[in-house]
C-alpha cells in the first residue's frame, strides 16, 4: 500500500524551523511520506508563529484556503501547532471560524505528536491539547534535518526577559536550558554525519546554562560542570568535522566577556554576531524593559571590533515603538551610523495581545511610522552597499548552500561573516568550504567565482 503523505508550513524564526524538523522525523517514523504538494497530502501541519500581526494574518489565510479541500475529504488530517495556540484568544477564533481542524497542539508538548494525530485518524475524532508550561525537556525525539552540511542546534527554549513587546516569554515558557552532554552528543553525531555548519538556538543564548543552576543541578554527572554559553562554544570548537559555529539569538545585557573572547581564540566561531539592539534611545529601551542603554552597547560592539576587527554585526530594531517621539527615533539612526551595522533586520512595532506595550499611552500613527521605516532602511542599506565594497577583490571560504533560486548554474553560499555570495557553480560544490574570489559587491549580496576552478 502507498504511503500516506504529509505537508509542513512553517511560519516563523529559526526555533520553529527546528521544531518542523522534529515534527517531520516523527511523521517519517510513523510511516508517512514528505510531499512538495500541499494539496495532496493526508496530513497537513501549519506551524505558526504570533510575535507580529502579519504572521497571524498570513496563518489565518493559509489556513482558510486549506478548507473546501479539508472538507470534501474526510480522511484528511489538518494540524496546528506552534507560538500561536499558546493563546486562549487564537484557540478561541479557530473554534468558531474554523471548526473543521482536526488536531491543535502547542510548543511545549510536540514530542505528544505521534500519539494526538495517531488518536485524530484512527478515533475520526477533533483534538486540543495545549500544555501551559513546558515540563522536562524531552530529549531524542527524531528529527529529519532540512541540510546535510548545516544544522539547528536547540540549547535552550523559551525566555523570561519580557520585553514589553514581546509574545515569546508568552508562548514559549520560561527558560530552560538543555544540558551540555545532550547538546554535545547531538553536535558530535551530526559531525559524524558530515554536518560542517552549527547555529545554536535559543531566545538568549547569553543566559544559557542559568537555568540548570537555578534549578539545582549545577553539578551534573556530564562532566561539564557549570559550562555557560562561553564554555559550550570552546567545547564545540573542540569537535572535529565541525567548520562553523554560529548562534541566535544573543541579548546585549547578557553577553559575557568570556564570550567576547572567545572571538579571538575559538577557531570556528564565525566571524559574525546577530546582536538585536531594538532602539538608540535610552529613553525607548527602558520602556521595552530590555535592561542595557545605547552607550553599553556601542562599548560591547568596540570591545567585540577591538578582539576581531572583521567582525560582521547584525541586529534587529523596531520603530514606532509606543512613545517613540522624533529625537528618540534620530538617536536610533545615530547609533545605526555610529555601529555600520552589516545588515539589519528592522521591523514595524505590531502591538500583541496580553504584552504591557498593547497598552502604552501614545502608540504611534501608522504614517508616522511607515515614514520612519523607510528612513531607517535607507540609512542602513547605505551603509551595507559601502560595506559591501569591502569585499571586493577578496578570496573568501564559502559555505556551498546550493543552487539559487532563479537560475540552476548559478550556485549560492555564505561567507563566515554571513553574507550571501553567488558563483558559477555545479551540483557536487554543495555542502563544500570552497575558496570564492568576489568580483563584484551588491547591496544585499555578492558576486564572484570559485579559486581554481576551471571546470567551464
Ligand atoms: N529573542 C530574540 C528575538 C526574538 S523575536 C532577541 O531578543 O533578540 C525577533 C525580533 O522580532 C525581535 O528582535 C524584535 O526586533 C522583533 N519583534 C518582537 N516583537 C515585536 C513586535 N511586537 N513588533 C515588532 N517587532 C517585534
Ligand atoms: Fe522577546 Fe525579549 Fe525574549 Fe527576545 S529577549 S524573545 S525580544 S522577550
Ligand atoms: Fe514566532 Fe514563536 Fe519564533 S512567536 S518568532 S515562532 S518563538
Amino acid at each position: 500500500m502507498k504511503n500516506k503523505t504529509y505537508h509542513i508550513i512553517t511560519f516563523g524564526c529559526q526555533m520553529n524551523e527546528r521544531d518542523s524538523e522534529t515534527l517531520a522525523g516523527m511523521l517519517d517514523t510513523m510511516g508517512y511520506a514528505y510531499t512538495e504538494d500541499k494539496t495532496k497530502a493526508d496530513v497537513v501541519l501549519l506551524n505558526t508563529c504570533s510575535v507580529r500581526e502579519n504572521a497571524d494574518k498570513r496563518f489565518f489565510g493559509v489556513l482558510g484556503q486549506l478548507k473546501h479541500r479539508r472538507l470534501a475529504q474526510p480522511d484528511m488530517t489538518v494540524g496546528v501547532c506552534g507560538c500561536m495556540m499558546q493563546q486562549e484568544h487564537v484557540i478561541a477564533a479557530l473554534k468558531e471560524k474554523f471548526p473543521w481542524v482536526d488536531l491543535i497542539f502547542g510548543t511545549h508538548n510536540i514530542h505528544r505528536f505521534p500519539q494526538l494525530l495517531h488518536e485524530v485518524r484512527e478515533q475520526h475524532v477533533h483534538l486540543t491539547d495545549i500544555w501551559a508550561e513546558g515540563g522536562a525537556i524531552v530529549e531524542q525525539l527524531p528529527a529529519k534535518r532540512a541540510f546535510s552540511y548545516k544544522a539547528y542546534v536547540n540549547i535552550m527554549y523559551g525566555c523570561n526577559n519580557f520585553c514589553t513587546y514581546c509574545i515569546v516569554p508568552y508562548t514559549r515558557g520560561r527558560e530552560r536550558s538543555r544540558q551540555p552532554t545532550e547538546i554535545l552528543n547531538e553536535v558530535r553525531r551530526l559531525a559524524e554525519s558530515g554536518t560542517k555548519e552549527i547555529t545554536l538556538l535559543g531566545q538568549n543564548v547569553n543566559s544559557y546554562g542559568k537555568s540548570r543552576y537555578e534549578a539545582g543541578s549545577y553539578c551534573m554527572d556530564d562532566g561539564v560542570e557549570g559550562m555557560d554559553f562561553a564554555g559550550l562554544i570552546r567545547a564545540i570548537d573542540k569537535v572535529s568535522g565541525i567548520e562553523r559555529i554560529r548562534f541566535m539569538t544573543s541579548h546585549p545585557k547578557d553577553i559575557s566577556t568570556d564570550l567576547i573572547r572567545a572571538y579571538g581564540d575559538c577557531e570556528h566561531l564565525c566571524r559574525h554576531i546577530h546582536l538585536p539592539v531594538q532602539s538608540g534611545s535610552d529613553r525607548v529601551l527602558q520602556k521595552m524593559n530590555r535592561h542595557y542603554s545605547r552607550d553599553q552597547y556601542l562599548e560591547i560592539i568596540d570591545r567585540l571590533r577591538k578582539i576581531c576587527p572583521s567582525i560582521a554585526v547584525t541586529t534587529d530594531i523596531i520603530v514606532g515603538f509606543p512613545g517613540e517621539t522624533e529625537e528618540d527615533f534620530r538617536d536610533t539612526l545615530d547609533l545605526v551610523k555610529k555601529v555600520r551595522y552589516d545588515s539589519a533586520f528592522t521591523f514595524l512595532y505590531s502591538p500583541r495581545k496580553g504584552t504591557p506595550a498593547e497598552h502604552f499611552a501614545d502608540q504611534i500613527s501608522q504614517e508616522v511610522r511607515h515614514d520612519r521605516f523607510n528612513r531607517l532602511i535607507e540609512e542602513i542599506h547605505r551603509i551595507q552597499g559601502e560595506k559591501s565594497l569591502d569585499y571586493q577583490g577578496k578570496v573568501l571560504p564559502v559555505l556551498v548552500e546550493g543552487p539559487s533560486r532563479t537560475r540552476s548554474d548559478v550556485f549560492t553560499g555564505r561567507t563566515d561573516s554571513s553574507k550571501v555570495v553567488d558563483f558559477p557553480g555545479a551540483p557536487e560544490m554543495t555542502g563544500k568550504i570552497l575558496p570564492v574570489r568576489i568580483t563584484r559587491a551588491r547591496t544585499f549580496s555578492l558576486y564572484g567565482e570559485v579559486e581554481g576552478n576551471d571546470s567551464e
